[in-house]
Parts: structure tokens; C-alpha cells; sequence
């Protein structure tokens, strides 16, 4: 390794970290956060503490029901804090694409044939497939954000494709194949100015960088809490005043408020709601944002100061506009043989070929598949290196 290679920052105890998680405890370095995170033995514990103290349902005077009340309550305040919301503009649900599915429809009972909704060019396909579904069932039209080359999102192609038919302008805060954040204060404004709804896609951002939705003005955002070491589940943000303007799918003798409770589906998962509520904890325990952010940048140029000439990087060449999420190739070594002879290292990284981003993955260039290695908070700087390392040797084989 280099001299003087970028090194992280020492306010950041990581080992303190990983040592709450057991999955951590060997050589094997997770380098695929972008797919679903590691998660602290705390959470776990409150999810088995959850079934064994209030497995129960909403509603009961009794001790187990009035439990699962506090965590669905915590949840919600811990979910609004998180989005930067109010707990009644929270909405629970299995992951991001059920979700999805559910308030696309859920505002698409509105919309007319002809109407538009306009998704971005890095959008992962469960932001979406659901308006495509939409479109067919609807006789909407669905227009594509184009990228600029750097894969910026062409703002130009956005303003250009608004129109008063616009409904929805849907796109991902952050690309989970190629890191690329989207400014989202600027399109949200650009889809108001037509009087479209700006739906943000925050999966892949969330576990990166802070989410206010007031400061970009979001009318719906949505993320997955298995992404930023939590468990399986879904979160969506919807602006009180459009969840008021919906008519809900639920079923009648459930509660209408609080507000956003009308669009969840029968009973919540309880469990890991109050699994959520622990990682919440967790989060502020080591910090939040502020440590997150720059501690996460350190690793990202660490990789990109010292990656060989022999390795192409997709996408944004410095961290300015991204998260340390990269797609590269070895030249001349398929990506497959790579991962096997990384998975060989106990490095965990995958090939594949669009990483659900039909719109992106073409325009890379790249001939078959390509490798995703995802940094988040808990990796080191040693297992950077090990995976700069890992390329390295897998070009001598
Ligand atoms: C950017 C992005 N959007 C949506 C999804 C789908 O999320 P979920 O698995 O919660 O449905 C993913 C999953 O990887 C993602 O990375």
C-alpha cells in the first residue's frame, strides 16, 4: 500500500463497533452492504426479546398488548426522527418494493390515462417496475431520466420531459450499483414545478448519508432498514397532506389514524419493528451521521487512491457526489472468476450483470458482469486493503 494513502479517521472507535456484531468475529470481510448489511447481536436480542415479552397484538388493556403499543410507537418515532418527519407520516411494510407497489397504486387511483411519471436511468427496478405495472394496468406513459456521462442524472432531459401531465417523478437518492447521488432537492422542486409528486427512492442512500425529507421535500420516500443494519422491513415517509388526499386499500374496521397507519396492511411485524427501535439505538450509539459520513468517505478515496490502473471503476472517479459504492472490472479476468477468487480470500463481493438497474447497466459498457464492493461503517481500512489486494492477485491468475 501506498505511504500516503488517505487513512480514517481515529474519532471513529470501529473495533468497539464490530465487536457488537458476531457475524464480525472472523477474517471473512463483508464488503456487501449494498445487498443487505450485517446487524449487531443487540438487534437480534430485541427481536427475540420482543416474541418471548409481547407477542401480542395492537388493542388489548393486558400487559403484552400494551408492550407491542410501545414498540409500534417507538418504531415511529424512531422512523421520524430518522426521515426527519412526523410519526404519523410514517408507514411500516414488509421491504421497499412491496411498498412501493402498495402506495404507487394507492396514488395511482387517481391518475388518468395519458398521465406520466417520469423514473430516473439509475433507479434500481423496484422504483421502477411498480409504475411500469401501474402504467399498464392505467394506460399511463413512463419516460426515463436520462444520465449525463460522469452518471450524473441529466437535470436538462428531466425539465425537458416535464409536463403538465407529469404526476410522479420517481427516482433513487443514490445509485445501489454505482453510488451516485441525485440531487434531490433540486428535482423535487423541478417535479413541483409541474405539480408532480417527487418520490424518492433512499434504499441504497440510507445507510449513508442523513435523510431530512422537509430539507429536499419529499412527498414520498422510502427505505429498508436491512440495508443499515437492521432487520427485513420496509419504511415509507408519506407528506401528511398527499396521504390525507388518498384513498387507502385497507380493510374497513382498522384504524384510520394515526394517518399513516391507514396504509398498512393487516398486523405489523412486531418484532421487528422493536428490532428496528434497537438499531435505531444503535446508530446514535456510535454516533449517526456525523461519524458515519466522513469515516465512510476515508474508505472510499482509501479504495480509489489505491486501486491499479488495471481495474476500471464505473462511475463518479472521486468521492465528491457518491457513496462508497463501486462497480469495477479486472481487465482481461471475468468478473465471476473474480469473486471466486476473492470469496477463496474471504472477501464477500458479487458479480452480476444489471444489479436491478436496467436503465444504468448498458450504458457502462462493460461486456457480461461486473463486481459491487459496498463499503458501510464497519469495514476497515485493513479490508479495503485486502480487497485492492485481492485484484491485484486475481490478475496474476
Ligand atoms: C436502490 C434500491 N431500491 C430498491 C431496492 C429494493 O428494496 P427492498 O429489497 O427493500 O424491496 C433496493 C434493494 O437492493 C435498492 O438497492
Amino acid at each position: 500500500m501506498l505511504a500516503d494513502q488517505p487513512t480514517v479517521p481515529e474519532s471513529f472507535d470501529c473495533d468497539a463497533a464490530r465487536a457488537r456484531f458476531s457475524s464480525l468475529r472472523t477474517e471473512f470481510a463483508f464488503l456487501d452492504a449494498p445487498g443487505g448489511s450485517q446487524v449487531p447481536d443487540e438487534v437480534g436480542q430485541a427481536i427475540a426479546q420482543a416474541l418471548a415479552d409481547a407477542s401480542a397484538n395492537l388493542g388489548a388493556v393486558y400487559a403484552t398488548s400494551l408492550r407491542v403499543k410501545e414498540i409500534l410507537e417507538t418504531a415511529e418515532q424512531n422512523a421520524a426522527g430518522f426521515l426527519g418527519c412526523d410519526p404519523h407520516e410514517v408507514i411500516f411494510g414488509p421491504n421497499m418494493t412491496s411498498l412501493n407497489f402498495t402506495l404507487s397504486r394507492t396514488a395511482g387511483r387517481e391518475f388518468a390515462p395519458g398521465d406520466e411519471v417520469l423514473v430516473s436511468s439509475l433507479d434500481h427496478d423496484g422504483g421502477v417496475a411498480p409504475w411500469l405495472e401501474l402504467a399498464h394496468d392505467r394506460d399511463l406513459v413512463v419516460r426515463q431520466i436520462e444520465l449525463r456521462d460522469d452518471t450524473t442524472l441529466a437535470l436538462a432531459d428531466l425539465e425537458a420531459k416535464l409536463s403538465e401531465r407529469t404526476r410522479v417523478v420517481a427516482f433513487a437518492w443514490a445509485s445501489n450499483a454505482i453510488g451516485t447521488v441525485t440531487d434531490a432537492r433540486r428535482v423535487a422542486e423541478l417535479a413541483h414545478s409541474v405539480g408532480a409528486l417527487a418520490w424518492v427512492d433512499a434504499v441504497h442512500y440510507a445507510a449513508h448519508m442523513p435523510i431530512d425529507v422537509r430539507a429536499i421535500d419529499a412527498d414520498v420516500l422510502l427505505c429498508s432498514p436491512y440495508k443499515f443494519c437492521g432487520p427485513h422491513l420496509g419504511i415509507a415517509y408519506g407528506r401528511a397532506s398527499v396521504l390525507e388526499s388518498w384513498r387507502p386499500y385497507k380493510v374497513r374496521p382498522a384504524p384510520s389514524t394515526p394517518l399513516g397507519r391507514r396504509f398498512e396492511t393487516g398486523t405489523q411485524p412486531y418484532e421487528l419493528l422493536a428490532g428496528f427501535n434497537a438499531t435505531i439505538d444503535y446508530l446514535k450509539s456510535i454516533g449517526g451521521f456525523d461519524t458515519i459520513v466522513p469515516y465512510e468517505r476515508a474508505l472510499g478515496e482509501r479504495l480509489l487512491s489505491s486501486i491499479s490502473d488495471a481495474v476500471t471503476v464505473y462511475g463518479l472517479p472521486t468521492m465528491a457526489g457518491r457513496v462508497p459504492t463501486f462497480l469495477v472490472n479486472v481487465d482481461g479476468v471475468p468478473a465471476a472468476d473474480v469473486v471466486a477468487h476473492l470469496a477463496a480470500r474471504d472477501i464477500g463481493v458479487w458479480a452480476h450483470d444489471s444489479w436491478y438497474s436496467l436503465g444504468l447497466y448498458k450504458r457502462l459498457g462493460y461486456e457480461d458482469q461486473a463486481i459491487r464492493v459496498g463499503f458501510i461503517h464497519y469495514n476497515t481500512a485493513a479490508e479495503v486493503d485486502r480487497f485492492v489486494d485481492g485484484l491485484e492477485s486475481a490478475r496474476a491468475v
